[in-house]
């Protein structure tokens, strides 16, 4: 990793250290007070020190100790290779040596052998991330697409951090409303399969749950019956558990093609089934502690009034537990089956209460890590175009919306032309539609509710997902080109990184060197729309060079040179970042 920043950190340090001991202080300023800013233009420099902070043991104005550090730093008589600077009002405002920078940068960006992006920031850590957590009775729907990718990109950007991560989803296989698909199915599915009907297996499943709330709607009997169901499930009913176990099975495999088909993959599968039991012996312990009180009538509760939540039952008075027991019991569970540094769950912004009581009860049972729970929440996402909301009202389903995507990028293709260009355009279709899902739901600010516009995800300009795969091809298609030409002018031409000194080509270096740091950034604030913003930066930057600096008729051959490498190193960058939000690069387009 190159850092611009640090070696001037020191210098700063230095030179204040020394105006510190002339004025007869004893302190000491260390490097990590120095604050380094990025001034708002180009012309003021690349970096920007304030010196508001040392006033007070300077006692002197802020300017004029800008003016004393860039005096001490003339003093240094260093070579101007590193740079220059120049005390600009309160502050010192150091311009970076491009070439010298440019060569640093590429070096290590040109070496495709060792990663780029290693901020090691969570080097050692063990992380689980539990996402996506759908429900058995149908198939998954928009909602889980912001969560899955959330889950997904967050994953990756822990791992590219150096976390270790364990990504986990838990399979809400029990309970009334798988009964009440099945409930249907066994009325009224006269052995009907996904196979014999040609319906995605969790499809079928949801159809039958479908079927169920017609039937509530001609006979109140139906709700006694999933109740039954319910109670013989929980019996251990041969019958009951041979049909729960079939449908399930449906659900399942419906619901891991929609997750191959996204690029969303799990470490673990936790199934409720296995896992709803395990809070209740937790609670009894604790309540023989004198953690949790027994109410009157039996149930089991806890008074959470200090801590400003309510007071929560924990087990009813029939000894049968709820949501958040099964919730402690899981993560006892989870933290024996894969010792954890870290959990974070990715669930929607309504159960924020939930989570909150959660982490609480399990910092007052005692458990350390208890303190590092982490609800990534997020809020709702709904379609702009009301036409695909299902019979139940707002609920979008996935695969149809990926189908449609994938249509309306199909058709984009063919109106261009470029179905010959491009090779498979139903694969392509897919990425570019995948690209644009994606990106639109990683773009927003996790917490933030937000409405997905199909069309708009799909534009080639603007901060969309297709354009930065647009910019993507259109790198790949210039470094092509190059490699085509063995000979002619750029044989001749050598990399010369002192070359690149134009605005637009600083620029663009200056975003590739910070594109670790973001990293990390968006790992320690837990937001991949950092990483969506950085790509749109990036994307920006290399079309502003591309324009302002020719490549293939360049002043000269090393330039030309030099200026590819340029591009060959934005390209590895976008991959990179694109990788990690989950979104298909593709080589043409
Ligand atoms: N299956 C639940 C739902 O659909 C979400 C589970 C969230 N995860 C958890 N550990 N509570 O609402």
């Amino acid at each position: 990793m190159v850092d611009f920043k640090e070696p001037w950190k020191i210098r700063i340090a230095g030179a204040l250290n020394k105006l510190l001991l002339e004025s007869g202080n004893t302190g000491l300023i260390e490097t990590a007070q120095i604050i380094v800013e990025i001034p708002p233009k180009l012309e003021m420099g690349d970096l920007g020190f304030p010196m508001f902070s040392f006033a007070k043991v300077l006692k002197k104005g802020p300017p004029c100790i800008a003016q004393g550090v860039a005096a001490k730093l003339a003093e240094e008589k260093r070579n101007s290779a590193e740079g220059t600077f120049t005390a600009e009002g309160p502050y010192v405002n150091v311009r970076l040596n491009r070439g010298k920078a440019a060569a640093e940068v590429l070096e290590k960006l040109l070496d495709e052998h060792t990663p780029y992006c290693r901020p090691e920031t969570l080097k050692g850590s063990r992380i689980m991330v539990e996402f996506s957590s759908p429900n058995t009775n149908k198939p998954l729907h928009l909602g889980h697409l912001r969560n899955d990718v959330l889950g997904e990109s967050i994953s990756r950007i822990l791992k590219a951090c150096g976390a270790e991560v364990q990504k986990v989803c838990i399979i809400n296989d029990r309970g009334i409303h798988i009964c009440k698909s099945m409930l249907a199915y066994r009325e009224h599915g006269e052995g009907k399969t996904p196979e014999s009907e040609g319906i995605k297996s969790d499809h079928f499943v949801g159809n039958w749950y479908v079927k169920f709330s017609q039937m509530t709607q001609e006979s109140p009997k139906a709700e006694e019956g999933a109740q039954e169901m319910l109670r013989k499930w929980e019996a251990g009913d041969t019958e009951t558990i041979a049909l729960w176990k079939r449908m399930n099975h449906w659900t399942l495999e419906g619901m891991k093609e929609t997750y191959r088909r996204t690029g969303i993959s799990f470490d673990q599968y936790y199934f409720e089934s296995e896992t709803y039991l395990k809070g209740k012996n937790e609670i009894l312990k604790a309540l023989e502690q004198g953690i949790f009180h027994r109410a009157e009538d039996g149930s089991v509760w806890i008074d959470l009034t200090e801590e400003q939540l309510d007071k929560k039952v924990l087990l009813r008075k029939d000894g049968t537990s709820l949501y958040i027991t099964q919730d402690i019991g899981t993560a006892i569970y989870r933290q024996q089956d894969w010792p954890f540094d870290h959990l974070v769950y990715v669930v929607g912004s309504e159960q924020q209460y939930h989570f909150k009581v959660l982490f609480t009860i399990l910092d007052k049972l005692g458990f350390g890590w208890a303190k590092n729970l982490y609800h990534l929440s997020y809020g709702m996402v709904n379609l702009r175009d009301g036409k695909m909301k299902s019979r139940e009202g707002t609920v979008v389903d996935a695969d149809a919306l990926l189908d449609s995507l994938k249509a309306l990028a199909f058709k984009e293709i063919q109106r261009k032309e470029r179905e010959n260009a491009v090779g498979d355009p139903e694969a392509t279709a897919e990425k570019i539609a995948l690209g644009a899902l994606h990106y639109y739901l990683i773009q927003v600010s996790p917490v933030r509710d937000m409405l997905f516009n199909p069309q708009e995800s799909l534009s080639f300009n603007g901060n969309t997902g297709p354009y930065l795969q647009y910019m993507g091809a259109r790198i790949s298609s210039l470094l092509r080109k190059d490699s085509q030409r063995n000979e002619g002018d750029l044989s001749t031409g050598a990399f010369k990184p002192e070359l690149l000194t134009s605005d637009a080509e600083w620029e663009l270096l200056k975003t590739l060197e910070s594109y670790p740091s973001l990293v990390a950034n968006a790992a320690a604030a837990m937001d991949p729309s950092l990483v969506a913003g950085y790509l749109y930066e990036l994307s920006k930057g290399f079309s502003r060079f591309y324009h302002d600096c020719p490549i293939l008729r360049a002043e000269n051959p090393d330039l030309a040179v030099s200026r590819l490498c340029l591009a060959q190193g934005a390209l590895r960058v976008l991959r990179e970042a694109l990788e990690l939000i989950c979104i298909p690069f593709l080589e043409t387009m």
